[in-house]
């Protein structure tokens, strides 16, 4: 179904934010916004900001965020455009779905019906027809209970050429249809025909709980077909955009912060049986950018655990790196050879599994013990091509804190510590660790008057100075009143080489000079959305590794990158007008370029005496 962008225009005018937000959370006014509880943390001070004026919520505590959809989304679990609906029939506008079909049903929802009538004739096939003994032994033997079966909409497909066929027409439902679901087939006489016959049936459900698809698994020997068939991708079923299992796991994933990803469907099945309910499957593939992007709605942290064969062992080296690349954190869990985790808690029950979880490892430790079993260290060549691919891999992590702790992990593989950080030092440089939406907005700055330096210090930019600036900048907007002041009070835009970040403190000084007061809730509600959306980007990182305990250590941590920004600043600049002035035989130049220089290595003598180094 779709619904035009003007209608959700329409939706969004009507629906004023503060009107809705009040339904769930008590909101009170406080200054140009409104402010509550929380109501996506537990929290005993107002950190929930509503803003009427932009029609935008923010929670400084847990930074959960976004426009009157969002809120709902978030609050009800459900999708955009199920919010949309409810905001539409809650405000009185009328829905024209700006689609082919003019009244009644989308194409889309035809199709979901088709399926929904299809997984119950399955699953009645499976429950109580006599057929269905053959498929319910089966399920015993895999230990099974009836109670799971129905949970998962779990079925049985006659088998026979036309026997859902017979039951399609019975219904009165389009063949074609059906056709293009991939329910039925079509042979080369034009005759349509079962597909999954014979067959134990999954529906395979969207993260709302509709019925998207189906996989069928062989039961019998003389089945010739593939272990599983799946339905083929439809409007309604694109392969890579699903996870398995995920509408059954989304809340306990979201309460346990952690979701466990396994391959196959009787995984998921037997681990949700067995009490184990944060488990999403991918089918037997690596993850894909998509799922990875869905399962974010949910958790950031994911325990892989796949197969340890060569199919297993690629796809989870494959999903390590589409989750890294999203800011997941990853760790990756082993089973004994030979089984799967459906195998395993039925061998082994739930609480030998929930150990198995615990003993996961960071994904750098996997991949280097998984290299170190492939004697690829003992070989000096093999050996630089593993580093190369190690260090590959941790520079998609984002954050300086976590990749020296991994740094750390390769120690006791005997990977020499300096070896890494060098390849990873270029690798970084190479790469800079810079959103790439604001790329444009990048730009270096310097006092210097001559234009001539410009190219060459934006050269020099590193990756370092840039991780300073950004710890600043998230401090700035932290949840600590006393730290934000004396950012405010203590950097100077100058300070920033990168344009964003000088813009953002400039801002703020503005704001914070005319006001007196500050909040940094409020303070955000100045910039429009890309640079708010920058700014939350680097915060939702912060709360996830609080590493400064005390007030005390903040203002330390951020006196010291100060100190630091400035200090590298000018020795660029330093060493940059030292080669000026050697290389230079203007004479009156020279000695421009002279005083600058002294100037410059005395304001640097200061800083050095003010942090008490010198
Ligand atoms: P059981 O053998 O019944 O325990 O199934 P399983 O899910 O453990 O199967 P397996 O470990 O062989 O495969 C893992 C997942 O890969 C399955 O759940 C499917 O999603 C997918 N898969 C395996 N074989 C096929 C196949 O032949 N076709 C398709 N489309 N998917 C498959
Ligand atoms: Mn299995």
């Amino acid at each position: 179904m779709r619904i035009s962008e003007s209608k959700i225009e329409e939706i969004r005018n009507a629906a004023n934010i503060v009107d809705v937000v009040s339904e769930y959370v008590q909101l009170r006014k406080r200054g140009r916004n409104y402010i509550g509880l929380c109501p996506f943390h537990s929290e005993k001070t107002p950190s929930f900001t509503v803003s009427d004026e932009k029609q935008i919520y923010h929670c400084f505590g847990c930074h959960n965020g976004g426009n009157v959809f969002k809120f709902l989304m978030e609050y009800k679990k459900i999708s955009f455009i199920e919010a949309v609906q409810e905001l539409a029939e809650q405000f009185g506008i009328e829905l024209n779905y700006d689609d082919s079909v003019p009244e009644g049903q989308s194409e889309q929802e035809i199709l979901f019906d088709i399926n929904t009538e299809v997984a119950r004739y399955f699953s009645n096939n499976l429950l109580n027809d006599g057929e269905g003994q053959i498929a319910r032994d089966y399920f015993q033997k895999r230990n099974i209970k009836v109670q799971t079966m129905r949970a998962f909409g779990l079925g049985y497909a006659l088998n026979g050429w036309e026997n859902l066929v017979s039951f399609l027409k019975q219904k009165n439902i389009d063949l074609e249809k059906a056709l293009q679901l991939g329910l039925i087939g079509r042979n080369k006489d034009g005759r349509v025909y079962d597909k999954l016959a014979g067959r134990i049936i999954f529906p395979i459900f969207s993260p709302n709980g509709r019925v998207v698809a189906f996989a069928g698994r062989k039961l019998r020997e003389d089945d010739t077909g593939g272990k599983y068939i799946n339905s083929p991708e439809s409007i309604i079923y694109v392969k890579g955009r699903i996870l398995y299992g995920l509408s059954f796991a989304k809340d306990e994933i979201r309460k346990l912060d952690k979701a466990i990803i396994v391959e196959g469907y009787m995984d998921l099945i037997s681990l949700y049986q067995a009490g184990i309910k944060n488990v999403v499957a991918v089918s037997g593939t690596a993850l894909t950018d998509d799922q990875a992007q869905l399962l974010s709605r949910y958790t950031k942290n994911v325990v892989l655990l796949f197969d340890a064969d060569t199919a297993g062992i690629s796809a989870s080296m494959r999903s390590i790196e589409i989750l890294l690349r999203k800011d997941f954190d990853v760790k990756i869990a082993t089973l004994p050879s030979g089984e799967d985790p459906d195998s395993f808690v039925n061998k082994y029950g739930k609480d030998e599994f929930e150990e198995v979880i615990k003993r996961s490892e960071n994904f750098l430790e996997y991949q280097t013990a998984y290299y170190e079993k492939q004697g690829m260290f003992n070989d000096p060549t093999k050996a630089a091509e593993a580093i190369r691919e190690l260090v590959r891999v941790i520079s998609l992590v984002q954050d300086d804190l976590k990749r020296a702790f991994l740094v750390k992990i390769s120690r006791k593989f005997n990977i020499r510590e300096n070896l890494l950080e060098r390849e990873l030092d270029q690798v970084l440089s190479k790469n800079k660790v810079v959103p790439k939406f604001q790329e444009n907005l990048i730009d270096t700055k310097h006092n210097i008057s001559t234009k001539l330096f410009d190219e060459k210090i934006r050269k020099f930019s590193t990756p370092q100075n840039f991780n300073f600036e950004i710890e600043i900048i998230r401090f700035l907007f932290g949840n600590d009143e006393g730290t934000s002041k004396y950012i405010l009070e203590n950097v100077d835009e100058e300070d920033l080489e990168y344009e964003i970040h000088s813009y953002i403190i400039k801002k703020a000084k503005e704001t914070y000079n005319t006001n007196l007061s500050f909040a940094p809730g409020e303070l955000l509600l100045e910039f429009d959305d890309e640079v708010r959306n920058y700014i939350l980007s680097w915060e939702k990182k912060f709360i996830t590794e609080k590493n400064y305990d005390t007030d005390d250590n903040i203002q330390r941590y951020v006196q010291e990158s100060i100190r630091r920004l400035r200090e590298r600043n000018l020795e660029l600049k330093i060493k940059l007008l030292t080669e000026a002035i050697q290389n230079t035989t203007d004479e009156e130049y020279k000695k421009k370029l002279l005083i600058e220089n002294k100037d410059l290595i005395n304001k640097k003598k200061e800083l050095l005496k003010f942090s008490g180094i010198s």
